[in-house]
């Protein structure tokens, strides 16, 4: 049985189509009747362009089973500077000597602060519509997306050593309270425990990045540089342990040949997408087009 929801991410270069695509399967799965969810991940935010009207934060229902939601980062970035001050003020409460004020200053220049702010909307997301069938990313272009995947399993490498230091640092604190007080009066660890618990959090972010549930689809254009980097995409996906799941090539021309991604994606399955003159624009264009092309259009 396939996990629930299942989450497509449409990823490739700048440009290719992943809005598109993503605009195409998710009405696509809605007009089949699977209660779909599109979430523009990518600052740019293409989709209102795509479905001619706003779109933010809150989902808006815009067909019988489709919703639309952007993520906006700057929400995200807050949300996650404020939850990591309440979290160090609680665990560091009793520890005064540690200025917390200049920490939480410098905080919000940390490098990597959006790619953790979307990762805590993705976190929300798959917790707030976990009873939806699918939920479609369209995702911002390769850079930020890879570091997006790699980051839970960063985070780890990061949070385990950590945790080692502190362990180290604990040990240490308690032989001297022995040597100054006597006794050692039992305390639990705040410190510890938060890396335990966040170790466990990220851990599950890495495992659902595995999982059956996340399909990855690939999007390219029929052309070097595109192809150049989609292969990129590939190795420095599968080098965290996630594989593509479909491969699309989109803006194709009639009767192009495509043998230079042949060879390269010959071992999956490639959906082909034809150019449209003019480009395509509107909901009512989208569904047009759907019905142009194939019936297992990405097998959805
Ligand atoms: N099959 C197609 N036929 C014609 N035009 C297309 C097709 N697919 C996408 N386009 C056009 O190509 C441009 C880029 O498409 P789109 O915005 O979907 O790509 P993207 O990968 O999401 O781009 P970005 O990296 O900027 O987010 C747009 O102008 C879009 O209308
Ligand atoms: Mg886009």
């Amino acid at each position: 049985m396939m996990s629930r929801p299942q989450l497509l991410f449409f990823i490739g270069k700048g440009g290719v189509g992943k809005s598109t695509t993503s605009a195409l399967s998710s009405v696509r799965l809605a007009d089949a009747g699977h209660q779909t969810l599109l979430v523009s991940m990518d600052p740019a935010h293409n989709q209102r362009d795509l479905f001619e009207q706003d779109f933010g934060e809150k989902p808006k229902k815009i067909d019988a089973h489709l919703m639309v939601k952007e993520v906006d980062s700057d929400f995200w970035i807050e949300k996650y500077l404020k939850d990591a001050q309440t979290q160090i003020t609680k665990t560091y409460q009793y520890e005064s000597a540690f200025n917390l004020q200049n920490y939480f200053n410098v905080l919000q220049f940390s490098p990597g602060l959006e790619e953790y702010a979307l990762l805590l909307a993705f976190e929300h997301i798959v917790h707030r519509f976990e009873n939806h069938e699918y939920i479609v990313f369209d995702m911002a272009p390769t850079a930020l997306t890879l570091r997006f995947f790699s980051l839970p399993f960063i985070t780890l490498i990061w949070l385990e050593e950590l945790l080692k230091l502190r362990t180290r640092i604990y040990e240490k604190k308690e032989i001297i309270s022995k040597i100054k007080i006597g006794k050692i009066e039992i305390e639990q660890d705040k410190v510890k425990d938060k890396l335990g618990a966040l170790i466990q959090n990220y851990n599950h972010l890495g495992q659902h990045f595995l999982s059956d549930a996340v399909q990855i689809c690939l999007v390219m254009n029929n052309d070097t540089l595109s192809l150049s980097e989609a292969r990129r995409i590939r190795e420095k996906l599968s080098a965290i342990g996630i594989t593509i799941k479909k491969v699309v090539v989109n803006k194709l021309c009639q009767d192009e040949e495509t043998s230079a991604i042949d060879k390269v994606f010959g071992d999956q399955e490639i959906f082909r997408l034809p150019l449209v003159p003019g480009g395509l624009v509107g909901h009512a264009r989208l569904k047009e087009y759907l019905d142009l092309i194939s019936e297992d259009f990405l097998d959805l």
